[in-house]
C-alpha cells in the first residue's frame, strides 16, 4: 500500500554492511558455537569505580529525575573546557564554545543537522567511521569522498592526503562546505602531527570551508605518540570544531556521553538545535561524566595499557599463524591487509570465511568503504587466551585453505 509515497532520506541510507556478518555471527552463536568476537568497537571493560560511585549517589537524589540542560549542565561544560586546558593548554568557553552530546555520535548527527542546507557538499576521506559520511546524507547533503595513504606505521601520507583534498575541492561542484577529518582514525588507526592542522586550517581559510575534527581515540595512543588537537594551531576557532567521548577512555560507550568544542557559530547552532531534540542526558550521567573528565587519569592509563598489551599479544600470535600485520601507534583497532594470498576473495568473503571456518569475527573493509577492502578491522576486546586462540583457529584454517 502507498508504494508511491517514499521517504528520500532513508532511501539514501544503505543497508548496513556489517549485518550480514552479525547475521552469521549470531546463528552460529545460536548452534552454540564460541565465536571470537573482534568486530565492533565496543570496549569489554569495566568503567572505573569511581565514576560508577558518583552516578549511584547522583542517582538517589529526587532532584535528579527532573528534565535536564540538553547542551550540557555548566559543571561538565566546565569540566569539558578545565580537560582542554590541562590536556593541550587550551582556552574554551563554557557558555559558547562546548556542548555536552549522547556520545559524539549523537552530537555529530545533529550538528550536521543544524549546519547543513540542502545539496552541500561535505569531503570525507574514506576508508570512514560510517557516521562521519552518511550524517551528511541524513540531513539532505552530499558526500565527496576522497582515499589517502600511509606508511608501514600507520601514519598519514600528507603530501597524497592534501593532493587529493585540493583536488577533491576543486571537482566539487557547488564548493565544499565541510571537511571531516578523524585522526587517530578508525578504521585504519591512521595518526597526524600538530603540523598536518597548520597545513589544514590554512587550506580552509583559503578555501572556505569548515573543519569537523573526531579525536574519539586521542587517549588510546602508544610507544611515546600524542593525539594533537586542532586547536593547538593557532587561529584554528575561527573554523573548526572537535568532538570527542568518553566511551572508549573510560569504557562508558553504554552511558552515552561526549562532547563538541570549538567554533562558537557551529557550536551556537548545535546547542540550539540539540534544545529542539532533547532535554539533556540523565543528570546523574552529566554529573558522573564530570568526574571522569576532573581526574584522576589513572584509570585512563590502565585501560590504554590493556590496549596495547592485547595489540602485541594479537600482533606476535597472528605473526606466529602466518599473518604479519603492522604495528598501529593509536586506537583500540588493528587495520590488517588481508594475506595476499587470500586478498583475491575480498573483505567480506574474507571475513565470511574467518567467521565459518576459524570461528574468529572481524569487519570486513569494505563496510568502512571501497579503499577498505584490502583490508579487516580488529577489535582489540578480547584477552590474552581468546587472542591466541583466535591465531590458533585462523593458522588452522590458512593450512587447510592452502592444502584445498
Ligand atoms: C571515530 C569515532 N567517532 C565517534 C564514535 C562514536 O562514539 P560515541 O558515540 O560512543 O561517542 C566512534 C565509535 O566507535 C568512533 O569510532
Amino acid at each position: 500500500m502507498f508504494d508511491e509515497i517514499q521517504f528520500n532520506t532513508i532511501n539514501r541510507l544503505p543497508n548496513y554492511v556489517f549485518a550480514e556478518i552479525n547475521e552469521i555471527k549470531m546463528k552460529a552463536r545460536r548452534r552454540g558455537e564460541d565465536i571470537i568476537d573482534f568486530s565492533m568497537g565496543n570496549p569489554d571493560g569495566n568503567t572505573p569505580p569511581h565514576i560508577v560511585q558518583k552516578l549511584i549517589e547522583t542517582a538517589k537524589k529526587p532532584k535528579n529525575n527532573r528534565y535536564s540542560v540538553s547542551k550540557g549542565i555548566y559543571k561538565l561544560r566546565l569540566a569539558i573546557c578545565d580537560w582542554y586546558k590541562r590536556k593541550y593548554g587550551i582556552d574554551l568557553d563554557p557558555e559558547t564554545e562546548a556542548v555536552a552530546t549522547m556520545g559524539s555520535k549523537e552530537g555529530y548527527v545533529h550538528l550536521a543537522q543544524a549546519i547543513t542546507n540542502p545539496g552541500d557538499v561535505a569531503i570525507v576521506p574514506e576508508p570512514a567511521y560510517p557516521i562521519h559520511t552518511h550524517a551528511f546524507i541524513i540531513a539532505g547533503g552530499n558526500v565527496v569522498k576522497m582515499n589517502f595513504n600511509f606508511n608501514d606505521k600507520y601514519e598519514l601520507d600528507y603530501e597524497s592526503f592534501f593532493d587529493n583534498l585540493n583536488q577533491a575541492i576543486k571537482d566539487s561542484m557547488p564548493k565544499p562546505k565541510f571537511v571531516v577529518v578523524n585522526f587517530p582514525h578508525n578504521p585504519t588507526t591512521v595518526t597526524v602531527k600538530k603540523d598536518f592542522y597548520e597545513r589544514l586550517v590554512a587550506l580552509a581559510k583559503k578555501e572556505r570551508f569548515y573543519i569537523l575534527s573526531d579525536i574519539a581515540y586521542a587517549d588510546l595512543t602508544y610507544d611515546g605518540y600524542k593525539t594533537p588537537s586542532i586547536f593547538e594551531v593557532e587561529g584554528a576557532k575561527d573554523v573548526a570544531v572537535e568532538s570527542f567521548t568518553l566511551s572508549k577512555s573510560y569504557n562508558m560507550a553504554g552511558w552515552r556521553v561526549g562532547f563538541i568544542v570549538g567554533n562558537p557559530k557551529l557550536i551556537g547552532a548545535l546547542q540550539k538545535i540539540k534544545s529542539w531534540f532533547d532535554y539533556g542526558m540523565f543528570t546523574p550521567i552529566q554529573v558522573a561524566a564530570t568526574v571522569a573528565l576532573n581526574g584522576p587519569d589513572d584509570c585512563v592509563k590502565e585501560i590504554t595499557e590493556i590496549y596495547r598489551k592485547r595489540r602485541d599479544v594479537l600482533l606476535k600470535s597472528f605473526d606466529n599463524a602466518g599473518w604479519k600485520i603492522d604495528k598501529p601507534n593509536a586506537t583500540m583497532f588493528i587495520w590488517a591487509k588481508i594475506p595476499e594470498e587470500f586478498r583475491y576473495l575480498g573483505s567480506m568473503e574474507f571475513s565470511k570465511e574467518l567467521l565459518q571456518e576459524a570461528k574468529v569475527a572481524v569487519s570486513p573493509g569494505i563496510g568502512f568503504g571501497e579503499h577498505g577492502d584490502e583490508y579487516v578491522r580488529i577489535a582489540l576486546i578480547e584477552n590474552h587466551n581468546r587472542i591466541r586462540q583466535a591465531a590458533r583457529n585462523i593458522k588452522h584454517y590458512f593450512k587447510t585453505k592452502r592444502t584445498k
